[in-house]
């Protein structure tokens, strides 16, 4: 485990034989559009040593995360196979329940012997979970003790352990509002996913170079200004539909496909605050010099001075991927977020791979992170090579954005820390 710097109560500290304890995870997993099956453990994996050491210190444990969400319903399904999975990579059955904090869930948790373990429904289910992230209803913590989940969980148990640092940016009742009522700890995943983000933030081995592609602008756009500001980044190499926007803001036109995409998206009011970043920040923000685009099946690329052109663009092409290889080469700090292109699509795969391959190879400290960005890396380096891999994606740019999260706070609190 790395050095606890942050001050909260790490779960080794309570002596939890006996006790019932409330685990929060992060278990929130890529799902098949079809088959509606798990298809990357990583989150899984990394909450496994957690809950072996709660369980082979005799605790009882109850689990609770979410899965999936109500905007396309798409990957919201019940956590049946996440506890199956649980069940085989600990070797000792995980009992689930389909109920979140109802009588079922309840009894269920009152029967919990030592060393047993329960997963709960999927929090996502509960309106109360969700509404209170939206902008609709924003409750404080202290006000969130008074939900139906808080009320009919906290008082079955002794402890609430949260290692779900990926949910961090979440001001849901289950991130926040147990630490208002009882004995709280943080645990191991998340001392050591703060801690790796921590030495981007103030440690920075220079040149620190952000890599920031695919298309969750807004989450790239929160960080960038404060990264380049601080000194946290020396350089970002810009991909994907974050590379576009920078390309148009630099008065590039990339065409009327790519336009109406990005007005559809939602994206265009992106485009004035990327020409403020490109005047904060002369030379320090790099884009594509080339794009790939696909003609008749087959992969083509086109260098941005002949454009604009009727065409959409899937990649980079292989000059940016030479020309950001050589910036990563040197770099003493990467980190990635957001894919360089299409990569699930072999045609337009390169630049994610070459990149990525690159950044596998620098002997400086690398942090990967985001959901993408880490099955990128697993598909095409050997993931180990990476210093370290976040299971975070929104919450590990909002936290390198220097956010006070909603959990980093919540947790202060709770350590008497504010
Ligand atoms: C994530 O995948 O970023 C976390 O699990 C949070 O999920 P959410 O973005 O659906 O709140």
């Amino acid at each position: 485990m790395r050095e606890n710097r942050l001050g909260f109560k790490p779960m080794q500290e309570f002596d939890v034989e006996g006790k019932k304890v409330l685990l929060r995870v992060d278990i929130n997993s890529p799902i098949d559009p079809t088959t509606k099956k798990i298809v990357n453990e990583n989150r899984l994996d990394k909450s496994i040593p957690t809950i072996e050491w709660l369980l082979d210190h005799g605790a009882k444990l109850a689990m609770i995360a979410h899965q999936g969400d109500t905007l396309d319903y798409q990957n919201l399904i019940p956590l049946i196979e996440h506890a199956q999975k649980f069940s085989e990579k600990l070797g000792r059955n995980v009992r689930y329940i389909d109920d979140v904090c109802g009588p079922v869930a309840q009894s269920a948790v009152e029967a919990l012997d030592e060393g047993e373990a329960v997963l709960l429904g999927n929090l996502r289910y509960l309106c109360e979970e969700i509404s209170t992230f939206e902008d609709a209803v924003k409750l404080k913590p202290e006000e969130m003790v008074n939900t139906w989940l808080v009320r009919s969980l906290a008082p079955l148990f002794d402890l609430y352990v949260n290692d779900a640092f990926a949910a961090a940016h979440r001001n849901a009742p289950s991130m926040v509002a147990f630490q208002e009522v009882l004995p709280s700890a943080a645990g191991p995943l998340f001392f050591n996913e703060v801690s790796a983000l921590n030495q981007v933030m103030s440690n920075p081995a220079h040149p620190s170079v952000f890599v920031l592609g695919g298309a969750k602008i807004s989450d790239a756009f929160g960080m960038m200004e404060q990264v380049l500001s601080n000194g946290t980044a020396d350089e970002i190499l810009t991909c994907g539909v974050i590379g576009e926007v920078f390309l148009l803001a630099s008065g590039q036109s990339l065409g009327s496909k790519v336009d109406e995409f990005l007005q559809k998206k939602g994206l265009m009011p992106f485009i004035e605050q990327a020409k403020g970043y490109l005047e904060k920040f002369p030379g320090k923000i790099k884009m594509p010099c080339d794009l790939a685009y696909e003609a008749k099946g087959m992969r083509e690329e086109i260098s941005v001075s002949e454009l604009p052109a009727e065409l959409l663009y899937l990649d980079v092409g292989s000059m940016t991927i030479e020309e950001y290889r050589k910036s990563i080469e040197t770099a003493g700090t990467v980190f990635v977020n957001g894919p360089a292109g299409v990569f699930e699509d072999e045609l337009f795969e390169a630049g994610t791979k070459k990149i990525w391959q690159a950044i596998a190879d620098v002997e400086g400290f690398t942090v990967v992170g985001g959901g993408d960005s880490v099955s990128a890396a697993s598909r095409f380096t050997d993931i180990k090579k990476m210093s370290y891999v976040c299971t975070a994606g929104g919450a590990m740019v909002r936290y390198v954005s220097g956010k006070k999260l909603p959990l980093i706070a919540a947790m202060e609190k709770a350590a008497g820390l504010t």
